[in-house]
């Protein structure tokens, strides 16, 4: 009996060990599956994820409950949550048909094609990643105001204000988060003075507060997006633009206009998918591979089979193909969105594909040189479902980690690092290795070409899963996994997210694929086929929920790859 009661405390003690995973500031990790019945926010940050949740408890729609998550990561993850970014939003009603809003940066006025080409012609990546050079105009605001001016319910300043609260009261860093601010400060003497004393702030156990963000969330609180795009804000990022080399002017905040925009439709197997249309290749390269993978009966072939990974792949290769020969800007360039969309140019493409043997990358025009970077980088996706059905997933980065490093002097935010996506040199590739087109081409005013994928899954009117990552060009294959697993393999969201991934992305022509996580016999009979392998750590940060309509319960799934958090109510 004695013996029994040593085992059952023990037991105890490993439960109460695996509740209560300590994170660097000995906080408990927050929780990455819930279910709720009224509604859910899954996002990166679990302090974000509360404000969305707060939002909708008092009676702000998903809408509202985005608007708040998006200023609150603006302040709690500059890592990607900005102001200094852009992004994209999908939403799909319970009454009436979609929408999205596009958000995405545009190239200042003076930008022009070969702005990032040295005397010789060489691509100057630094120029592209690193300070003011490299921004594009902010969209965020803009986008955030126009999604509440058109859907939003709660007044506007009531959905800024906890991000203002974060911003002057502060909140604990985590070791991780103390350290990586720290080290990323010394980029710029503006950026130093915000982020500089993130270690010493943690070491001494205080809040780490952020008065010149409070300031500018306080202008955008009190005057909406001319509180940033005019006046005060307007001229310090004009100021600080001159000062270090940048383009970004007065006027060109001023013209900057988010875009309501009708959302790619597509189906899969009875499923209707809804996501974003250019200038995000994300929405048409997602439909594009189901519709050539609706030939296959993947359900069949299992999940981790290498022939299921063998046509998935096979269908990246076609989708990101096209993505470089086609996609850009669509108030720049002419994109044959219903011919990359459609089941017939699929079954082309289908017939294209060798079972049982490596397609070849250069049979579809231009070599290249580079490889997929897989280390700093952030972008971040949130899901938002209220109870009504109304759901939105937003997806909003700086580009790179921490964007171009450059905080805006005396305003207290991160820049982008956006134009980067821009094509810099037909066939160069950019920080993801990605291989690009002229429709991708530098142009004043112009969207740069993104890969944000938030993505809504609805069927016979009912709400299924909304989903999205970071992660660059692998984003669409993330949401990709995630929609297969669901829909194919009958997964639960937590499974679909949870489950390993493998990317491809035409040029570099390799499989990556999520070491230790797939079968050595599955990755030898790729290699006989005729594929390259490259392991990687990790692939995606997808944060999803799903509705079951049996139960009528949401489920939020936030990436074990990742510390966000999944909370309803
Ligand atoms: O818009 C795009 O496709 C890229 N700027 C996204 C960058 C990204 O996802 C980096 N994150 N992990």
């Amino acid at each position: 009996m004695k013996k029994f009661d040593r085992l059952q405390r023990f037991c105890l003690f490993l439960l109460a060990a695996a509740l209560i995973v300590p994170t660097g500031c000995g906080e408990s990790m927050p929780p990455q599956n819930t279910v709720s019945r009224k509604g859910m926010v899954v996002s990166v940050n679990d302090l974000a994820t509360r404000v969305g949740v707060d939002i909708l408890r008092q009676g702000g729609n998903a809408v509202d409950a985005a608007i708040g998550v998006g200023f609150a990561l603006a302040v709690v993850y500059p890592e990607a949550g900005n102001l200094g970014g852009g992004g994209f939003m999908v939403i799909r009603f319970p009454d009436r048909p979609p929408t999205s809003i596009d958000f995405r940066e545009t190239a200042p006025s003076a930008a022009h094609r070969d702005m990032y080409l040295t005397e010789s012609g060489a691509v100057d990546p630094e120029k592209s990643l690193r300070g003011y050079l490299a921004a594009g105009v902010p969209g965020t605001v803009k986008g955030l105001e126009l999604a509440h001016r058109l859907y939003g319910r709660m007044p506007w300043k009531r959905l800024v204000q906890p991000a203002v609260e974060l911003a002057e009261q502060g909140f604990r860093l985590s070791e991780d988060q103390a350290r990586s601010w720290r080290n990323m400060a010394g980029a710029f003497p503006s950026t130093f003075r915000v982020f500089g004393h993130a270690w010493d702030v943690f070491a001494r156990n205080e809040r780490f507060c952020q008065p010149d963000l409070a300031q500018t969330l306080i202008a955008i609180r009190d005057e909406g997006d001319s509180g940033f795009y005019t006046g005060r804000i307007a001229e310090l990022i004009e100021a600080d633009m001159k000062r270090n080399g940048g383009l970004v002017t007065v006027q060109d905040l001023a013209g900057y206009r988010a875009v309501e925009r009708q959302p790619i439709i597509g189906s899969y197997r009875g499923y209707e998918v809804i996501s974003m249309p250019p200038p995000s290749s994300g929405g048409i390269a997602l439909i594009e591979m189901l519709n050539i993978l609706e030939g296959y009966n993947l359900a069949d072939l299992g999940p981790e089979s290498p022939e299921t990974v063998h046509r998935v792949v096979e269908a990246m290769r076609l989708a990101f193909a096209d993505r470089a020969l086609y996609l850009g800007d669509p108030d720049f360039v002419d994109i044959p969105v219903e011919k990359l969309t459609d089941k017939t140019y699929a079954d082309e493409l289908l017939s294209q594909i060798q079972l049982g043997v490596a397609g070849r990358s250069s049979m579809f025009s231009v070599s290249a040189r580079g490889s997929f970077f897989h280390e700093s980088h952030e972008t971040t996706h949130y899901s938002i479902a209220d109870s009504t059905g109304l759901t939105v997933a937003v997806t909003t980065t700086l580009n790179g980690v921490y964007g171009s490093l450059a905080v805006v002097d005396s305003a207290g935010f991160l820049l982008n690092n956006e134009m980067d996506d821009f094509t810099a040199k037909p066939g160069e590739p950019n920080l993801y290795g990605l291989i690009q087109g002229t429709a991708n081409a530098i142009e004043p005013h112009k969207r740069m070409l993104s890969s944000m994928t938030p993505t809504i899954v609805v069927r016979d009117s009912q709400l299924v899963l909304a989903a999205g990552s970071p992660g660059g060009p692998t984003i669409i294959n993330t949401v990709l996994q995630v929609l297969l697993h669901s829909i194919d393999f009958e997964s639960t969201i937590d499974e679909a997210v949870s489950a390993p991934r493998f990317h491809h992305q035409w040029f570099p022509d390799v499989i990556d694929y999520e070491s230790d996580r797939f079968d050595p016999l599955l990755l030898r009979q790729l290699e006989e086929w005729g594929y390259s392998l490259n392991p990687v750590t990790s692939l995606g940060k997808a944060h999803a929920l799903a509705f079951d309509a049996l139960n009528k319960t949401f489920r939020g799934a936030a990436d074990p790859r990742g510390k966000g958090s999944a909370r309803g109510y």
